[in-house]
Order: structure tokens, then sequence, then C-alpha cells
């Protein structure tokens, strides 16, 4: 399977370098011959949308007379919007659409060139794993992969892998959201018993953010116990802090100067929209986030092996980074990380956004008490019942764009308690003021604990979560 898939197959540059030079001469004859203006506008767009293909896939414009060499890189890279999805930004530093259900996942599948998790592939994974999918499989919460199916045809003929994830530590508290893809990487790793590494980027939130690096340094110490609370195997983990294991680990960073070399400007560029004015770090942070997806980057866990395959659990903002990464591998001679990609935990305020880390009444934290949770919830959480009580009994509320009914969709575990809920909301015999009850008192035992469980964090716990060392597993 290709990541780069369109409507027209897979484009090499050279074709698109050809085609773009006879669009380039349609025009030119069309104007010639004082053709309709609606005939030279559709050439006109028809040469601009090329461009960009090119551009996207090549990571240089197109100059007529400069063919691309034979040995241009070809991007990981999806193509190029075609403007119908115009309305959805997705990138690991935006996340907004205007429409109230939220961001349109299929377009954004074949947007990013990913595959939809279809109920064949949830089936496999539950029967290589021998465990129930995990209600974020079965409700489609983890909605695209990449290559999950080798790894899962691998993991049969007793290849495992290891997971990588991860968290930008740009303040101390984290928020619901931010758990999604931990609590989805426990359950990876307890079905499939396999080894995890956790990357802390202080580094880029030093980069990003008007923060200090030893704010940054701290945050991620603090976040480590949020992670680490979620049940992590101590003994299967390792969790690591850039600003610290950057410069403890030479194998590290020399995977970092191999992918460094092996990007251009251009194409970061290209992939994250960085301009001439972004600071170097910023421009050459990717090369950090990619390296963790390389097994030898961890010689203490994996020793000097390169091959062992990496999956990548992440919400599906986080791409890019992994789109630029599978680009490169190949060609630094690793295996590509495969990905399985979550959606959005929504605003309170509504799906146009996800939640924001500065906003705190956007989200619920993991500091919130059971007061703040319910008052955050009446308050803010966006509703899509109707204004009156008569009219919500007559024509019922509509859960597709009501955040309380998306939040349980998340954490509500029995399906059929959800499935009634959704019934009774539509028809109107639920209202909005009890819908919200059932999620308060879902959200606050479920909060409560996380406190507890994170607690019992102690420090010299978290040391060794952080320490570099052998973990327990046969590969
Ligand atoms: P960060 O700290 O922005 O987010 C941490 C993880 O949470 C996911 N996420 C969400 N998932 C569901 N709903 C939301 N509202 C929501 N907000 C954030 C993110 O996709 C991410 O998986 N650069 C990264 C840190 C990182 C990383 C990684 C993440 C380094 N290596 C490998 C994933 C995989 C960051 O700042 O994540």
């Amino acid at each position: 399977m290709t990541d780069c898939q369109d409507g027209e197959g897979a484009k090499t540059p050279m074709e698109l370098y050809k085609r773009l030079n006879e669009q380039g001469e349609k025009v030119r004859s069309l104007k010639t011959a004082n053709a309709e203006k609606a005939d030279i506008d559709a050439a006109v767009q028809m040469l601009l949308k090329l461009k960009t293909d090119y551009k996207q896939v090549t990571g240089q414009d197109y100059k007529a007379g400069c063919p691309p060499s034979e040995n241009m890189v070809v991007l990981d890279n999806g193509p190029a919007t075609d403007g119908a999805d115009e309305d959805d930004t997705v990138d690991p530093w935006n996340v907004s659409t205007t429409s109230a259900k939220g961001v349109d996942y299929d377009k954004l599948i074949v947007r990013f060139g990913s595959s939809k998790i279809e109920k064949e592939l949830v089936d496999r994974i539950e029967k290589v794993s021998g465990q129930k999918p995990h209600r974020f499989l079965r409700r489609g919460i983890f909605f695209s992969h990449r290559d999950m199916h080798q790894v899962l045809d691998a993991y049969e003929k007793g290849k495992s892998f290891y997971l990588y994830t991860g968290r930008g530590p740009s303040s101390e508290a984290m928020h619901v959201g931010h758990l999604i893809p931990f609590i989805f990487t426990k359950w990876l790793q307890d079905v499939f018993d396999i080894p995890l590494v956790i990357q802390l980027t202080d580094d880029e939130k030093y980069l990003w953010k008007d923060l200090t690096l030893e704010e940054c340094r701290r945050f991620a110490v603090e976040n480590a116990r949020d992670i680490i609370a979620c049940g992590f195997d101590i003994n299967k983990t390792f969790i690591f802090s850039d600003l610290d294991y950057m410069g403890a680990s030479p194998e590290f960073y020399r995977n970092v100067v191999k992918i460094q070399k092996h990007v251009t400007f251009n194409q970061v560029k290209g992939i994250f929209g960085f301009t001439d004015s972004d600071c170097i770090g910023k421009i050459s942070f990717p090369a950090i986030q990619a390296a963790p997806s390389f097994s030898n980057s961890f010689p203490q866990i994996f020793g000097s092996r390169k091959d062992v395959q990496c999956l990548i659990p992440c919400a599906i903002d986080q791409d890019p980074y992994f789109r630029m990464t599978r680009d490169v591998a190949p060609r630094i001679g690793y295996p590509k990380p495969a990905l399985l990609h979550s959606t959005f935990f929504p605003a309170l305020q509504g799906a146009q956004t996800k939640m924001s880390a500065s906003d705190m009444n956007s989200s619920i934290f993991l500091t919130d008490t059971p007061k703040q949770i319910k008052n955050k919830i009446n308050k803010h959480a966006f509703s899509g019942g109707k204004d009156t009580v008569e009219e919500h009994r007559k024509y019922g509320g509509n859960p597709d764009v009501d955040v309380s009914f998306m939040y349980l969709t998340f954490f509500l575990e029995d399906d059929e308690q959800l499935e009634k809920i959704k019934q009774d909301y539509t028809s109107g015999a639920l209202l909005t003021g009890e819908l919200k009850k059932i999620l308060i008192e879902t959200l606050q035992p479920m909060i409560s604990q996380h406190q507890e469980k994170r607690k019992q964090v102690t420090d010299e716990i978290v040391r060794q979560f952080m320490t570099p060392r052998p973990l327990n597993f046969n590969l």
C-alpha cells in the first residue's frame, strides 16, 4: 500500500513535470487563440493544481526547462488538497474546522494518504491479540492507520514490534484529550506484551513557546507522572526527556543527524509550513521527533538491531512528522514506522477545534476537582439539545454535535448503554441536563482515580521509568 493516493493514481515527479509542460503549452495556445475566458480560466486552474501537486511531491517549485533529477526524493506526503476540504486545518499546532460535527476524517484520510481502519482490521486485531477490541477501536475513535496489516502479518509469523508515542510538555497540567493516545497505547502494550518508548519533547516546547529550558524540563517530569499513572508496565516502558536523552545517547543523536541530512529545508517548509523567519531550532526539530521510530536509537533496549518494527499511536495532528519519517526511513536503511491515528477529543465549546492547554475552560484537566468538572460541563459543554424542554421532547436532540454525548463515546465502556443514551437523546426522551449528569458521573470518578494513581507515583518511580536501561520482553 503506498501513502500517495489520489483519483488519478500516484504520479512521479517526471510525469507531473511533463503534464505541467503540456498544460503550460495549452494555456499559452488558448490565450494566443483568444479563447473564451472560462476556458482559459479552467486551464489556468488545472495548471495551478498541477504546480501544487508537484511542490507537494517534490518539495520544490516547478520551473519550466528544469526537469526533476532522476534521484529526486518523492515526499511521502499524500496528494495536495483539492480545495474541497479547505475548511479543516489539521497540523501539529492547529486543529480547526467550521463544521459543528468536527473534522471530516474521511476527507482527511484521502488528503493525508493514510488508510481507514475498517471493521476487517478491527476483527483482525481481535483475532491476533485474542482480546476484545478497545472501545476506541470499536467506535472508530482510532480511525486511520499506516501499514497496520503489515505489523500484524509479521506478528503472526512471530516477529514482534515496539510502540512509540509522546507528549510535548507545554504546561504542568494535561487535559483529558492528551490521555487518549496514552490510554490506547497502554491497551496495546498489555494485549501485545511489547516494549514502549515515550518521548517528552521539552526541547520542542522551548523552541515553540515562551518558556525557559528549566520550565520545559520540569513540565516533562510532571507530565511523566500523569503518563505513568495510566498504568504502564515499568519493566517494558522507557520515558525520556529530549533535553536529557539527546546528549546521553550517541546512537540517538547519530540517527537525528542521518535524518537531518536527508530532508531539505524546502521539504520541511512544504510539510510543516515553516517560513524563513522561523528559528533554525524549529526547522531541524522534526528529525528529533522522527528518531525514536528507529530501534537502534535505543541500544540499551534493542542492542544494535535496526530492524525492529515501530508502531506509533497518536492523534492525526502528529502525522506530518511521521510522513516525513516514513519518507526518510528506506533511504537510511530503516523500516518505515507504522501508525494508528485517533480523532480529536473535542473542546467543551464544540468539535470545531481540539482542546487547548492554555484555556482552562476549553477542557477538563487531569487536575480538576469534581466540582470544577460539574461546573465546566454544565456551563460550557456545547449542547445539541433544543432551546426549550417542550421543543426538545417534541423534536429530540442532535448527538452528532453534542459535546457531552461525544465525550461519552470516548469514556463510557458499555456499548449498549451508549446506544440507549443516543436513542433517548435523539427521540427527546433524555434531556440535555440529564445527559450532562451522566457525563459528570462518568468523568468525576475517572479523574479522581487518575489523581489517586498519580499521587502514588513517587520521584523514585519517575526516575526508574526515565533511566535508560534494558527492558523485559522477547522480540
Ligand atoms: P502533544 O503534547 O500536543 O499531544 C500529546 C498526544 O496527545 C494527542 N492529542 C490529542 N488526542 C486526542 N484529542 C485531543 N484533543 C488531543 N490533543 C493532543 C497528540 O496527537 C499526541 O499524540 N510533538 C508531540 C509530542 C510527541 C509525540 C511523539 C506524539 C513526540 N513524539 C510521537 C505522538 C507520537 C506533541 O507536542 O504532542
